[in-house]
């Protein structure tokens, strides 16, 4: 029996209206729009309503990309969707985005790998598609980072935006789509980044001076930094060389959009030339999971990469994870 990829039949996303521009950032803390370019690259960002969620967002970017697959709800099998925002601890997201697309036939997960999340959750989604088990999956990643922001805090405030991004995967006979990936975790070093849920420690409150919402997050930003840097160059060589594949042939590398800083620096380190490397942190901020379903639907709609062509995705964040998947599109 022939082997089974999984190859991309659609993508699709959903970016709320209202945007947040550094000017708003520079009325309500001590930052500037120079400081903000310069150490972080962002410019924009979008920001939900208050009475819209996760999973409205998601849900969104899944008809989107099922309407370019040219497949209805019914066709999925599969529903996995990543997100550190959820609105729910049950239903998960996956099943409220099933339910509000009427994907009746899905079943449906989520998956918490912060800004790795949809990486990890295509990566689970192509293990299902090579076994055989199903034939068309929804990957989704959604994020209303802005709901579990701290305003007052301008070392984290001016990083996070809203946002989701989808792709639809469907069994393929010939070698195409997702041909290696490669996902890690770091729990040990996981205190860098945190948002607390049920419990928050005496150092989480001790980080949080600026209210009593431990439900938002907090990180060391110059350990997540080089943590970023080194992971993006070695997770983008790692999952080239499992797939077989030289950094020459690859089209264009699909980072996390963190900070501008974060993918210039990994990119020089893989001596890649600019426009070998996607970036739209100006617009939109770090949206976790959703940068890079966003990033891989901009770059396909902008023919940044063609039919035949490689790409690589790659993300890092918390937990901490990291994950690359190459993808011949
Ligand atoms: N405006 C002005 N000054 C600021 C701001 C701001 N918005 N934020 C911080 N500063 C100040 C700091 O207070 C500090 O001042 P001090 O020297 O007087 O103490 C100074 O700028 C330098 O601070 P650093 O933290 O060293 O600044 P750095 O250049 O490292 O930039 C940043 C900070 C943008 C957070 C950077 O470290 C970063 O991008 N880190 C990685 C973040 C990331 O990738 N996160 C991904 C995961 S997110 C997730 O999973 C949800």
């Amino acid at each position: 029996m022939s082997e089974i990829y999984a190859k991309i039949a659609g993508v699709g996303k959903y970016l709320p209206e209202k945007i947040l521009d550094n000017a708003y950032f520079e009325s309500i803390v001590d930052t500037s729009d120079e400081w903000i370019t310069k150490r972080v690259g962002v410019k924009e960002r979008r920001m939900s309503k208050p009475d819209e969620f996760s999973s409205d967002l998601g849900a969104k970017a899944a008809r989107a990309a099922l309407e370019n697959a040219g497949m209805s709800a019914e066709d999925i099998e599969l529903i996995i969707l990543a997100s550190v925002s959820p609105e729910m601890y049950t239903p998960s997201c996956s099943c409220m985005v099933q339910a509000k697309i009427g994907a009746k036939k899905a079943a449906a997960f989520d998956i918490n790998a912060a800004c790795s999340g949809f990486i990890f959750a295509a990566s689970v989604a192509n293990q299902f598609i090579k076994s055989g088990t199903y034939k068309n999956a929804l990957v989704i990643g959604a994020d209303t980072l802005t709901k579990i922001t701290e305003y007052k805090d301008r070392a984290t405030c001016v990083l996070f935006g809203d946002g989701a991004g989808a792709m639809v995967l469907t069994a393929s006979g010939e070698k195409t789509g997702i041909l290696g990936t490669v996902l890690g975790s770091d729990g040990a070093s996981g205190n860098n980044l945190t948002c607390c849920g049920l419990k928050a420690s005496a150092e989480d409150i001790e980080r949080r001076p600026f209210s009593d919402n431990y439900r938002t997050i907090w990180m060391d930003g110059q350990a997540v930094f080089k943590f970023a840097v080194k992971t993006m160059e070695s997770a983008t060589q790692e999952v080239a060389e499992k797939a077989g594949v030289a950094i020459d042939e690859i089209s264009l590398v699909i980072p996390h959009q963190a900070n501008k800083r974060i993918i210039d620096g990994a990119r020089r380190r893989l001596k890649l030339s600019e426009d070998r490397v996607f970036c739209n942190v100006e617009k939109y901020g770090n949206m976790s999971a959703a940068c890079v379903p966003i990033a891989l639907c901009e770059a396909l709609e902008q023919g940044r990469v063609k039919e035949g062509e490689k790409l690589v995705i790659v993300g890092f964040g918390g937990g901490l994870t990291w994950g690359s998947a190459l993808i011949e599109v």
